[in-house]
């Protein structure tokens, strides 16, 4: 299985901070966030990684990363032209992923668990997409699902619902099979004028080709101050109580 991070966007929650550097590259712990993925997919295995950015910070990425030799992955990068979206930007790993399936990573979205059981149990599942569920308090920040509990279903997510059906967020980490290229081109521009990964994650739910699980752990979209502030704060106490990070 390949990796794709995606590492783009304005920031504009995250603004003055990143008026002249990409999130990406402000600190969580001691490590410029976007290590933090790449840290999570080599855990797992995974070292084919496209990170996926904006013409603007392509070449910040290539000077701190390269290829990708002193983390111990092999990066490619892709650049996306205009703020499109989740959907746009994964459609650009069409080339990079063949016909493999492969998982999503959102760049601001910093947790504790590690990725292994949820890729294993994904590469059980003949074909289809998987999503990861965590309960928010602020749900009207995110992609929610709701769920079929007796079926086990997400039975649809809504994107950033005014009244959120539940506190279930899907989080920044997504599992999909080669057919996701097909469906993103199904798919049209949102009300923010972006290609919604919820729309992409919609059309599995309608093939019923959408498995989930709940993650286990903390986990944090870093994308505003206090989010950012919150996931440095979780980093170092991992890191005062000895685990490895
Ligand atoms: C994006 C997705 C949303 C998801 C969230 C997780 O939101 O659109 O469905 O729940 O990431 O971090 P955005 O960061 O674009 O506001």
């Amino acid at each position: 299985m390949k990796g794709v991070i995606l590492a783009g966007g304005t920031g504009s929650r995250l603004s003055p901070l990143t008026r002249i550097i990409n999130k990406h590259f402000l600190p969580v712990g001691p490590y410029p966030m976007i290590f933090w993925p790449i840290i999570k997919l080599k855990e797992a295995g995974i070292k084919q990684i496209l990170i996926v950015t904006n013409r603007e910070s392509l070449s910040s990425f290539v000077q701190l990363l390269g290829e990708g030799e002193e983390l111990g992955v092999h990066l490619q990068y892709k650049v996306q032209q205009n703020a499109s979206g989740i959907a746009d930007g994964i459609s650009l790993a069409k080339n990079f992923v063949g016909e493999d399936k492969f998982i999503v990573l959102l760049g601001d979205n910093i947790f504790e668990a590690a990725l292994i059981p949820y890729i294993q149990s994904f590469k059980q599942q003949t074909n289809g997409a998987k999503v990861l569920l965590k309960e928010v308090r602020d749900p009207n920040r995110y992609g929610i699902a709701e769920i079929n509990n007796k079926k086990q279903i997400i039975t649809s997510i809504q994107e950033k619902p005014k009244k959120p059906l539940t506190n279930f967020c899907v989080v920044g980490i997504y599992m999909y099979d080669q057919y996701a290229f097909q469906y993103i081109e199904r798919i049209s521009p949102s009300e923010r004028g972006e290609l919604e990964v919820t729309d992409l994650n919609n059309v599995y739910i309608k093939q019923q080709q959408l498995s989930y699980e709940i993650l286990n752990g903390w986990w944090i979209d870093a994308g505003t101050h206090e989010s950012l502030y919150e996931a440095n704060s979780l980093i170092y106490q991992k890191e005062r109580k000895g685990h490895d990070i």
